[in-house]
């Protein structure tokens, strides 16, 4: 077997072609319990989370603790999965140190960049950063990830796996690109959410009663998402084939296409989330 970055053997992390082999999943909030439920639908080994309002108790094969002294010493997982809030990583990374072996750290922490996971995390034998985003909630998510160099190619397509159980991976080699990467697709399901929002109370405006204002503006956005997913076309190709020449969407597109209205707007919006996931780094 050879060695990886680390100068230990890699003992094929991977492992079977059907099992998820034992991780180590730190943090089972929003983002790890839809990251759980995908390896789990995958047919995940027994493997241990730490999660400080659990109960404790085994759940299924997997070992619930609520502090990293209660993990068994002996546990040999393949991935330390850090899925905390950034805030609270310090602390939860000193705690598990002792405990990650021969592992692949995975962190999906906003923030927490390769060069300060190692600081944090001398002994770990390679990192991978990933930002994932909510709609990983129902396996519709999408990743992208970047290695620590050196990181075996076993451990590497391990991360993948892990990711791919909640949606779509990328890979980048330039982790400045995790700060754009944040800006779209980390923060973009709010920028979606919020479009329902007003959708709905324009709807309201115009004289539509609540309730078919709310289910218009869920049902457009959704339905349009999902044709979107589903077509090969680009989104500005789907926009024009609804779009009639001096008809309703045409009058509305002048108003949100104008360069001081959406274009502005989406722009300077990622370009702030962008600057703010470069002030947050550490
Ligand atoms: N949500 C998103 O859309 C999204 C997108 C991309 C990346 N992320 C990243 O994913 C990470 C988790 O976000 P989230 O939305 O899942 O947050 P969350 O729902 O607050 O989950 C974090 C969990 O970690 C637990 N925790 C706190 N201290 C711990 C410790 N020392 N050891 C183990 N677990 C601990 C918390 O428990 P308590 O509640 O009991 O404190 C909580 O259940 C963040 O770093 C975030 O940047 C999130």
């Amino acid at each position: 077997m050879p060695p990886d970055a680390s100068g230990r053997p890699d003992h094929g992390v991977a492992g079977p072609a059907t099992v998820i082999p034992a991780l180590l999943l730190v943090g089972c909030g929003r983002m790890g319990s839809a990251l759980l439920s995908g390896w789990e639908a995958e047919g995940l080994a027994a493997s241990v989370i730490i999660e400080p309002s659990a109960s404790g108790t085994p759940i299924g094969p997997h070992l619930r603790v609520t502090d990293a002294r209660d993990v068994p010493a002996d546990i040999r997982p393949a991935a330390v999965i850090l899925a905390i809030k950034p805030q609270m990583a310090d602390q939860a990374m000193a705690a598990i140190a002792p405990l990650i072996g021969d592992a692949v750290v995975l962190s999906i922490m906003a923030g927490r960049t390769l060069d300060g996971l190692r600081s944090a995390l001398p002994g770990a034998a390679g990192i991978v950063r990933a930002m994932p985003n909510m709609p990983a909630a129902i396996g519709r998510g999408i990743s992208v990830a970047v290695a620590e160099p050196g990181v075996s190619q076993a451990r590497r397509d391990l991360c993948d796996r892990l990711l791919r159980a909640a949606g779509s991976v990328a890979w980048v080699e330039d982790e400045a690109l995790l700060d754009p990467v944040t800006a779209v697709s980390g923060s973009g399901p709010a920028y979606v959410f919020l479009l329902a929002e007003l959708l709905e109370a324009a709807g309201r405006a115009q004289g539509l009663p609540e309730a078919l204002a709310r289910q218009l503006a869920r049902e457009t956005v959704s339905g349009a998402g999902a044709l979107l997913a589903a077509s090969p076309e680009d989104a500005a190709d789907l926009r024009r084939a609804v779009t009639s020449p001096g008809g309703t969407t045409q009058a509305a597109l002048a108003v949100l296409m104008a360069d001081a209205a959406w274009p502005r707007a989406m722009t300077e919006a990622v370009r702030a989330a962008t600057e703010r996931s470069r002030a947050l780094a550490s």
